[in-house]
């Protein structure tokens, strides 16, 4: 079945356009979603967030003043407010060199516009951002995931720091792939592989086999960080115990090559990147 196929997928190499091609175009916008898609990444990633209204929203952060010409609380606003925003032309002035006329005055993008643009011909990693924040959403992601036949279609795979988020989305549709994102930080000076597990165990010490048996429970893979305060903190030993308790690893935000060639070295399953571009030269 294209679901089988989804996860069989997840044993091989995924590139991962984060927040779209956001290295070139505004990020979270349909212009950064239409450039990762023309270079045929396998993965559109975007992080998902409620409207006052009850609308979803591709948008990051939990206030809009960065990325947009308002200010306050994304879920204070209708979508018909949010609308009125601009989401592209502070990409321009913090890019001059990527800076485009088209990208001034982008809408906010809802989820529903980019299913509608590119439904089954691309493939989603959906993140529920800042649940506590945004109550509802899983709800209507499933909803909304339903209605478009994204889940038995292999289209999709919903990831959050917060299992609580992925144990709803669980329950209310048990085929959904889920993916446990982790925030992997050293805790001693000396040993990288001490660690705390922000989201899963937090304050543990050394990860055991234990505790990927956990999210194995529930997710199909994991999500992490490679750097804590400029130091790499994951390692090749990560990495396949990873996989040896029957997680793919994803690693987010890798934009340099080297960098990217580096975690392929150690036998990752992809990469979260704001420059498909360069991660599809090196994999091709
Ligand atoms: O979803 C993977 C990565 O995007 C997590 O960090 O802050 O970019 O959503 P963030
Ligand atoms: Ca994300």
């Amino acid at each position: 079945s294209p679901l089988e196929q989804q996860l069989k997928d997840l044993q091989s190499f995924q590139v991962i356009a984060h927040r779209g091609a956001s290295g070139h175009a505004p990020e979270s916008t349909m212009a950064a979603y239409e450039l990762a898609h023309e270079w045929e990444v396998d993965y559109l990633e975007l992080d998902v967030q409620i409207t006052s209204d009850g609308e979803l929203v591709v948008f990051h952060d939990d206030t809009i003043e960065r990325t947009s010409d308002g200010e306050g609380k994304i879920n204070d606003y209708t979508l018909e407010e949010l609308r009125t925003l601009d989401t592209g032309t502070w990409f321009n002035e913090a890019n001059p060199d990527s800076a485009d006329a088209a990208f001034a005055g982008a809408p906010m993008l809802t989820l529903d516009a980019l299913f509608d643009r590119f439904g089954h011909d691309a493939r989603y990693y959906i993140e529920t951002k800042s649940p506590q924040l945004n109550p509802g959403l899983e709800e209507a992601l499933v909803e909304t995931l339903e209605e478009y036949d994204m889940v038995e279609s292999g289209r999709v795979l919903v990831q959050s720091f917060e299992q609580d988020s992925l144990l709803k989305v669980q329950a209310l549709n048990d085929d959904v792939p889920l993916i446990q994102l982790v925030w992997y930080s050293p805790s001693e000076e000396d040993d990288s592989r001490l660690v705390e597990w922000t989201g899963v165990t937090p304050g543990s010490a050394e990860i055991t086999d234990e505790d990927f048996q956990e999210v194995a429970e529930y997710a199909v893979g994991l999500g992490t960080n490679y750097l804590y305060d400029g130091r790499e903190v994951i390692d090749a030993d990560f990495v396949k115990q990873a996989q040896e308790n029957g997680l793919p690893v994803h690693v987010y935000t890798v934009n340099e090559t080297d960098d990217m060639e580096r975690l392929m070295e150690m036998g990752v399953n992809g990469l979260f990147t704001n420059y498909p571009d360069r991660l599809l030269e090196l994999v091709e």
